[in-house]
């Protein structure tokens, strides 16, 4: 079941909100202090972190939007809701009541939560309040359609601290006939009415993830989605709605939301015809179909939602926080990154024993702390037309198996990493010679090649059982701290010959299902494996995989100016703490750009660091400031994953300057990086603002590496280096500044 296994991968400890059953008023002593029921108006009310969210049970008995925004005064009333009249004959009361979970019928125009077909042709589905249970897993509201045994349960989770909610359906069949479920969302999320709104969205492609782009949300609807069958470049499942639009990164009513699922997905954006806005989101509507059989149920993924007064800057931060502190496998402490070298850009295919070994004590002597063997080392894997799905030790390039150069790293005081491609195959394999069945296809159709291989179909057991085995089998037989989880192509015909044809597009939901639950069982035998979540850069980075990864790999282009904007745009929805960044060659294998070492280490310090270059052609000079750099960022490296993000000058817009600023949780320390694109006409790089630092303590400022900024003091209070500021002195092209502000006293 989508819903209670997802919450388990979301270690689903989070304050939930428990709901006394029956239209009581919520006294348990299970009942956090955030969650009310008014009985009389039959309304509920969440007050959490700073935000208040309520709907009520209307005249008709279906769920509607009451409030969400700002926290209001426990004190302040919230009427019961009523339903809106219809707008001329036209648009139903169905179409103009904000519904949190509306099935496709009565009249209804505006983006459903749900439809379905039944049997005998009806199509129509209207959902009513039955009750409202509490559970361990939260409070549950239960829908039914008017006149079929069809339920609907409404999980409702909230997170004390940050007040994100966590929203989600199961839909449950109670019918004597199998029924279809062409949509399900997990969730309709419905903005305060009567106000001109700003849309961001995450789109991109394969190295050029992340692009942020805003929009004045007009009437019609803005649809972000994968197709893909994973998560996909091209939209990243997030969404951010502005009031208005301020100029100021850290002020503004901002909603935003972010759906955990590493599957096809929507999330439809909509101003409806009386310009009201709703956000509704879940399983991708397109190509899908989901039987249920009398009995059978069908969980959605879980859509999670926020608001912040603090701006665009202040919804990045509730984010981070809540999936530091909730969704991440090792939340609510995360440990801190290990600093990482991967072999890719150094060798792509061509790994061996003694090539690796010496790479290896090359990162080593600079205070690498894992060293990751890419692509290349399995199979006969030469280049990248053969070799995946044949998982055994290549014996040519590791004559020894790998023991010898695991245990070479661990000599140097590293932990070791491996590359994976578990679910895709070469038709050049073994794996594909044995099972051809095992792709997904449809029979007597082309099997279109990406990058010359094929999706494995996941959602067969056959198939899952033989991912986990091999992976299982690889942490058995060696001492691997770590998995590079790739996943290098979307597919194509995605047709699933091995059941029922009504059952085929089910491969939707099934395939995300195996692949969490064999990353969650691998988990659970392996409690001390990391993994990171790559599809060919940021083609899987969602909440969904975040719940059972440890990090993610946001882009293929390690070009380190390219790399502010991806990691700008990464930021809105992920915290920099699982956004892993490389060191790589100059000049850049992609663009040709060349840069100083010094940059390209400040440009990955801003996340979680690696270095992925070819240490075989590093100068004695480079050696120095990498060690120098790696020195630095192990200072630091707690505030940039842990701490409150403030993106103090964008890059955005081909902008000549940008500037990020970390703050550790308590305070003591901030870490300020700063690029220069070019300088032009002689002007100076702008002063820069801090932000968030406590306005009374001293802080020292301390330069990275060889940073200089002009007047600066030694010492000053917060309020000085917020209000005054500092003058970094940057000049060129491609220039850049690191500086630590720590406490003075040392408190
Ligand atoms: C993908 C990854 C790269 C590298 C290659 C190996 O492109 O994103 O980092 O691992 O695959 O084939």
């Amino acid at each position: 079941m989508t819903f209670r296994t997802l919450q388990s991968a979301v270690r689903n400890v989070f304050v939930i909100v428990v709901i006394a059953a029956f239209g009581t008023a919520l006294a348990d002593a299970q009942t956090p202090s955030s969650v009310r029921y008014d009985q009389q108006n039959r309304v509920f009310r969440i007050d959490a972190g700073g935000m208040t969210y309520a709907f009520g049970v209307n005249e008709r008995s279906e769920l509607q939007s009451i409030y969400w925004g700002g926290r209001l005064a426990e004190s302040d009333p919230l009427p019961a809701a009523k339903s809106e009249r219809e707008l001329a004959s036209f648009d139903s009361s169905a179409t103009t009541t904000l519904q949190e979970f509306g099935g496709w019928g009565g009249g209804m125009y505006v983006e459903p939560a749900l439809k379905v077909t039944f049997p005998d042709g009806n199509r129509d589905l209207v959902l009513h309040y039955v009750s409202h249970t509490m559970s361990k897993d939260g409070f549950v509201v239960t829908l039914k359609d008017i006149s079929r045994d069809v339920f609907v349960e409404l999980h409702y989770s909230v997170d004390e601290t940050t007040g994100v909610l966590g929203r989600s359906a199961v839909i449950v069949n109670r019918t004597k006939e199998p029924l279809t479920i062409e949509k399900a969302a997990a969730a309709s999320w419905n903005l305060p009415g009567g106000a001109d709104y700003n849309l961001r969205y995450l789109s991109g492609r394969w190295a050029a993830e992340d692009t942020v782009n805003q929009q004045e949300i007009r009437p019609g609807k803005t649809v972000l989605e994968s197709r893909r069958g994973s998560t996909g470049h091209q939209n990243s499942p997030w969404f951010a709605v502005e009031r208005g639009h301020s100029n100021d990164e850290d002020t503004g009513d901002v909603w935003f939301g972010a759906l955990a699922w590493s599957g096809s997905w929507s999330i439809t954006v909509e101003q409806d015809q009386a310009r009201q806005i709703r956000v509704t989101g879940g399983y991708n509507p397109f190509d899908f179909a989901y039987r249920l059989a009398p009995g059978e149920q069908l969980s959605t993924p879980v859509f999670y939602g926020g608001y912040s007064h603090h701006g665009i800057g202040g919804a990045s931060r509730l984010l981070h926080r809540f999936e530091l502190t909730r969704i991440l496998p090792q939340a609510p402490k995360p440990r801190p990154r290990p600093v990482l070298y991967n072999s890719w850009e150094a060798t792509e295919f061509n790994v061996d024993e003694a090539g690796q070994i010496k790479l290896a004590e090359k990162a080593a002597s600079i205070g690498v702390e894992r060293f990751v063997m890419d692509d290349g080392w399995f199979g006969q894997r030469k280049d990248d037309h053969a070799g995946l799905g044949d998982w055994y030790v290549n014996p040519q390039k590791f004559p020894h198996g790998l023991k010898p150069l695991i245990d070479k790293v661990h000599s140097l005081g590293m932990d070791f990493g491996l590359w994976v491609e578990p679910e895709m195959v070469n038709p050049n394999s073994d794996l594909y010679r044995k099972h051809p069945d095992w792709v997904l296809n449809f029979p007597g159709r082309p099997r279109s090649e990406a990058r010359n291989q094929m999706v494995l179909n996941l959602a067969r057991q056959d198939v899952r059982d033989y991912v986990f085995h091999f992976l299982d089998d690889l942490l058995n037989k060696n001492d691997i701290a770590f998995y590079k989880w790739d996943y290098n192509r979307n597919w194509s015909e995605p047709g699933w010959d091995a059941v029922a044809t009504d059952q085929q597009k089910e491969v939707y939901v099934k395939y995300v299902e195996n692949l969490y639950s064999i990353l969650r069982e691998l988990r659970a035998r392996h409690p001390k494996v990391e993994i990171e979540s790559c599809s060919g850069g940021g083609g899987r980075v969602d909440l969904g995989i975040l719940g059972l990864t440890d990090e993610v790999w946001p882009s293929d282009n390690t070009d380190p100016f390219d790399r502010l904007t991806i990691q700008d745009g990464f930021s809105y929805a992920y915290t920099p703490g699982v956004m892993m960044a490389w060191v790589t060659d100059s000049p850049n294998w992609g663009n040709r750009r060349t840069t100083s070492v010094e940059y390209r280490f400040l440009s990955s310090m801003q996340g979680s660091l690696g270095v992925g270059a070819n240490l075989d052609k590093w100068t004695p000079e480079d050696f120095a400031v990498a060690k120098d750099m790696i020195a630095a960022y192990k200072e630091v490296r707690e505030t940039v994953q842990h701490g409150s993000l403030y993106r103090l000058i964008s890059p955005q817009h081909d902008s000549e300057y940008s500037a990020t600023e970390s703050v550790s949780l308590d305070k003591r320390q901030a870490v300020l990086f700063t690029f220069l694109h070019s300088s032009s006409k002689g002007y100076p790089f702008p002063t820069v603002h801090l932000r968030g630092l406590d306005p009374a303590r001293q802080y020292r400022l301390r330069a990275i590496h060889d940073a200089k900024a002009a007047g600066a003091p030694e010492v000053a209070s917060g309020s000085y280096w917020m209000a005054h500021g500092i003058n970094v002195l940057l000049r060129g092209d491609f220039q850049a500044a690191g500086f630590i502000l720590e406490d003075a006293a040392g408190r």
